[in-house]
């Protein structure tokens, strides 16, 4: 009987388990994909502790070293983490292969190495290779590097050197050598990412760990990782293009609505700190409305684009880019009922400039304008920014922190703002700000254009 309890089925794709074999994954579909494992191979971390005491303490006792944060010289990192890393945290770095994950790890851990012993771990680089970047880059020579995949290993050289931080370079390339599956499927994934924070909690040491992410998006090891760890971060952009977005999914010490900004360059990545000018074209056409949209705590001035086209399907394409196509669908509802404008027989592109992604209410009735421009084939005002909710009313609702928006709009140059008249700024010095309460309200800018 016991030998019997011993074994159960895991599926590959999506962490599914059974105690039966199954030809098809009850939960994800996929066939095939149901692997054998052993108790033998279940975590070991069962047996061990993570840290320590099992005695309740009060939350009052606990001393703030506890949380202290150390930063990695890159302002625009340490704001998606939340100020810092956390001494004993797990942080998931993922992102397309090619992105700059390596990079990135690379020229935080040279900088780490003020702070503490900072220890690299590649599983997918020959150390030629890594000297290679690592000089492009202007890393620290001291810096500490392994090549190796075993964890055990990896643990064993943790002990030795007592690093402050440890850097995975990516989990899909680690194994558990207990287990008899290979590396980067589910089980190997997990356990090592179990044994990973263990170190990361017994050690004190921050622990950075690099997941591809699979064509569908997810990390792969399907949000398996995601639970595991204490803060996820995605590293987003354009892979012919040098702008990178890193963003928190996920994030145990912090807000996870900052986005941090660099450019991809000769010697690795920059920081970009002013994003005046990255997300627009510069010029006005028809089609184009800017607005600004809220990241976290930092307004970003967008241009929204729109093309539209007499369609030659039953069903008009709607194709968004850079924005959700649903809140796009919707928006053309507003515009045909509210507006009375007519697109049910055209395609409809829109895209924000630069690779953003907009996930901002406040650029609804940019996104509208913008529509509504192709539609009359006329232009807005020169330099006029439009921010504001749209309502499926066709009121045009108040944005939070529209002072922080005009503010920056202002200071870019822009001076014309049409914002929601419900809204309680008074107003604003070399601002023209142009108040409306309707969608067909705000057509009249389009008059003399
Ligand atoms: P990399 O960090 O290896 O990506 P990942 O680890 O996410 O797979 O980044 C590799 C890409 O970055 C590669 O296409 C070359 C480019 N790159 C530069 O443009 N400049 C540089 O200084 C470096 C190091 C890389
Ligand atoms: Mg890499």
């Amino acid at each position: 009987m016991a030998s019997k309890d011993k074994t159960k089925y895991v599926c590959g794709e999506c962490g599914y388990e059974t105690v039966k074999w199954m030809g098809c994954c009850p939960q994800c579909g996929s066939w095939n994909t149901l692997v054998e494992v052993t108790a033998a191979a279940q975590p070991a971390s069962g047996g061990r502790r993570l840290g320590g005491n099992a005695r309740a303490v009060t939350v009052g006792s606990v001393t703030e070293r506890d949380a202290a944060r150390t930063s990695t010289g890159i302002s625009e990192f340490d704001r998606v983490l939340g100020g810092g890393v956390v001494a004993g945290s797990t942080v998931l770095v993922g992102g397309d292969p090619g992105i700059g994950k390596s990079t990135l790890l690379l020229q935080a851990a040279s900088n780490l190495m003020a702070h503490g012993p900072v220890l690299y771990v590649s599983g997918e680089e020959s150390k030629a290779q890594l000297k290679l970047r690592a000089s492009r880059c202007g890393v620290d020579p001291e810096l500490l590097i392994m090549t190796e995949t075993s964890i055990d290993a990896i643990e064993a050289e943790v002990d030795r050197l007592k690093p402050r931080f440890l850097v995975i370079d990516s989990i899909q390339t680690m194994t558990a050598p207990e287990l008899s599956n290979a590396s980067g499927s589910v089980t190997q994934i997990r356990e090592a990412t179990t044994a990973l924070t263990r170190i990361a909690k017994t050690n004190a040491c921050a622990v950075f760990i690099v997941g591809h992410v699979t064509k569908d998006g997810a990390i792969a090891g399907p949000r398996l990782l995601e639970h595991m760890v204490d803060t996820v971060l995605y590293f987003e952009g354009d892979r012919h293009d040098q702008l990178r977005l890193l963003r928190a999914v996920k994030n145990r010490f912090g807000s996870t609505n900052e986005i941090g900004i660099f450019e991809m360059g000769q010697e690795g990545l920059s920081q970009v700190e002013n994003t005046a000018g990255l997300f627009v074209t510069g010029g006005n056409d028809t089609g184009c409305a800017v607005t600004c949209i809220m990241e976290g705590n930092r307004p970003i001035i967008v241009e929204v684009q729109s093309l539209l086209n007499p369609t030659s399907f039953s069903n008009p394409r709607r194709v968004a880019a850079g924005m959700d196509t649903n809140r796009l669908m919707l928006l053309i509802a507003v515009l045909e009922r509210r507006g009375g404008l007519r697109i049910g027989d055209k395609d409809v592109y829109t895209n924000a400039v630069g690779g953003i992604r907009i996930d901002d209410r406040g650029a609804d009735l940019a996104v509208a304008l913008a529509v509504a421009g192709s539609v009359f084939d006329r232009k807005l005002p020169e330099s006029t920014a439009v921010i504001g909710e749209l309502s499926l009313t066709g009121e045009i609702r108040p944005v939070d922190r529209l002072q922080n928006r005009v503010a920056e709009c202002a200071r870019l140059g822009y001076k014309h703002a049409v914002i929601p008249a419900s809204s309680k700024l008074k107003d604003w010095e070399g601002m023209d700000l142009i108040r409306v309460r309707y969608l067909r309200d705000a057509f009249l800018c389009f008059i003399d254009n």
